[in-house]
């Protein structure tokens, strides 16, 4: 049997018009994720990688061609599917966003209400040594502990496809294997993509994507 792919690229290209600099920063992406699968992405600085998975989670449209989530193309406007994206993809940005005066624990929860969350949460929390600082504010947290922080928001709803821009880039190896061991558990019946300079972070995904200069390449 055939399943939808959790979220398939077509022909995706997309350009940025920055006063005088015209970029092409994805220029004829295809892609399909499907459930359980893990899948990396790696590439220079500035291939594209960010702009990738801006696309796949409908926070940017593309210039042209199409994406769509679990069967159903993502609307032209990213406001108009934010609701899915609060309730099927958790996003990991690659600078953490969290809202300063709320604790670790209210960010987590923001788009995720109720007790199976909150149990979801002080699970992970555990998991990757983030139980101390729950009640903590951002500001009073190192870097890595704000990306493990992001990390709890984006799997507190328990989403079906996760995004995750460099999950592991401020954090020490054995920290950084806690992250992934936390994102691998949670696919099981989800899908993962992870984009990462560290290799030794993807060394058991299916497959691994090459992007350059915004185009492509299976490995
Ligand atoms: N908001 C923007 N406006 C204009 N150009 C942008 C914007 N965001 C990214 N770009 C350009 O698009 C290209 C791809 O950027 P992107 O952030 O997707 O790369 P990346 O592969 O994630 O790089 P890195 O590994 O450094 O994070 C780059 O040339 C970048 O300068
Ligand atoms: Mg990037």
């Amino acid at each position: 049997m055939n399943e939808t792919p959790l979220v398939v690229a077509s022909n995706v290209v997309l350009e940025y018009h920055d006063g005088s600099r015209d970029v092409r920063a994805l220029d004829g992406i295809d892609l399909a994720i499907q459930r359980g699968e893990f899948v990396g992405l790696v590439g220079p600085s500035g291939s594209g990688k960010s702009s990738l998975l801006f696309v796949l989670a409908g926070l940017r449209p593309p210039t042209s061609g199409r994406v769509a989530v679990m069967g159903e193309d993502l609307p032209a406007y990213a406001d108009a599917s934010a609701g899915m994206r609060r309730r099927r993809i958790g996003f990991l940005f690659q600078e953490p966003f969290l809202v300063p005066y709320l604790s670790v624990r209210e960010n987590a929860l923001t788009h995720a209400p109720g007790d199976a969350a909150e149990g979801r949460v002080e699970a992970l929390a555990q998991a990757i040594g983030m139980t101390s600082m729950l009640d903590e504010r951002p500001h009073r947290l190192s870097g890595g502990e704000r990306q493990r922080a992001s990390l709890l928001r984006a799997l507190a709803n328990n989403p079906d496809l996760i995004l995750a821009d460099e999950p592991t880039a401020s954090l020490d190896q054995q920290t950084g294997h806690a992250v992934m061991d936390v994102l691998r558990t949670h696919t099981k019946d989800a899908g993962l993509l992870v984009v990462t300079h560290d290799r030794g972070m993807i060394e058991d995904a299916n497959r691994v994507l090459f992007l350059r200069d915004g185009r492509l390449k299976h490995e």
